[in-house]
């Protein structure tokens, strides 16, 4: 392909190239029609109102179709996902920020702009850094603290946040041994806690789409079958001792989990906890309060 080309040329050439891929005509439209964007800055405007426009694409047209062939994940490929109104960097080590995560972040929202006194407030399992940097973008009246277990994440979430601006201590943690973290141990209590742990179990692997399976990282995703809860547990234990009477711990769930959840969070002398839907009118996160 050549390096200058018309815009209606490269969108073309695209639909054709990935046609087999994505036999559905209008998958394989959005597809082009964000790699053409990708690739040029120009948007379906662009490609209907001056097809003639000459671009010149600023990376390897082929190999961005081998990769998409290969069902590699855009937001991989453009090392880039949108979460809310923020554009995050996403490579492979960190998840792609999913939709319901952005309902969990707006929930939360809502509880910091409630309080009067300024609150403290924990991502465990920070990932990009999504729930955090969202927050602090729109709430600044908070001291932000952020961990995880992958130091690759951790490079990536501090690339993020100082992106935006946004004054988050992210460090690193293996929550399954918080006892062990000094960095944890010295912080004074939370006021809000809140995860989106490893929940998928071992065995729903088979019913996961490749592009998940072959892309994400699963020390993100997944769990043993046998103790589907071990992070909740651990959280909620850790939760228990370093939130600030009413305090708040948020988590969102597996769906198939609810009851569950719901019972740890009683057992460990939790009130007010409540299971709340997603857009999909699935269970998807829970709250409770110290
Ligand atoms: C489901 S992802 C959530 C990422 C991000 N918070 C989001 O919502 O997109 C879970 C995250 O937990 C981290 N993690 C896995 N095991 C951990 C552990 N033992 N301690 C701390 N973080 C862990 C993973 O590296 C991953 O970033």
């Amino acid at each position: 392909m050549d390096s200058k080309i018309t815009v209606s040329r490269l969108y073309n050439f695209l639909k054709q190239a990935l046609s087999e891929h994505f036999p559905d005509a209008n998958e394989n439209q959005i597809v082009s029609r964000r790699i053409v964007n990708f690739l040029t800055g120009c948007d379906v405007s662009d490609i209907v109102t001056n097809p003639d426009k000459i671009v010149n694409p600023c990376a390897d047209v082929n190999e961005i179709v081998d990769r998409v062939k290969k069902s590699e994940p855009l937001e991989y490929i453009f090392n880039s996902a949108q979460f809310l109104d923020l554009e995050l960097f996403t490579e492979h080590s960190v998840l792609i920020p999913r939709p319901e995560t952005e309902e969990l972040a707006l929930m939360i929202l809502n509880d910091l702009k409630q309080r009067d006194v300024k609150p403290k407030l924990l991502d465990i399992g920070t990932g990009s850094g999504c729930i955090p940097i969202y927050l602090s973008t729109k709430f600044k009246n908070c001291d932000y603290y952020a961990c995880d277990i992958s130091e690759k994440a951790i490079a990536t979430s501090r690339k993020n946040a100082e992106k935006y601006g946004s004054d988050i201590n992210i460090f690193y943690c293996d929550i399954l041994n918080y006892q062990d973290n000094t960095i944890l141990n010295s912080l004074e209590n939370f006021d809000i806690i809140v995860s989106n742990p490893p929940y998928v179990l071992d065995s729903e692997k088979k019913l996961m789409k490749q592009n998940v399976l072959d892309y994400e990282p699963h020390t993100a995703l997944f769990v043993r079958d046998n103790d589907p809860l071990i992070f909740y547990r651990k959280i909620t234990e850790f939760a228990a001792k370093k939130l600030n009477n009413g305090g708040k711990l948020y988590f969102e769930i597996n769906e198939k989990f609810g009851k569950e959840t719901l019972d740890l969070l009683t057992e460990f002398g939790f009130k007010n906890c409540n299971i709340c839907k997603d857009l999909f009118g699935k269970d998807r996160m829970s709250v409770a309060e110290k």
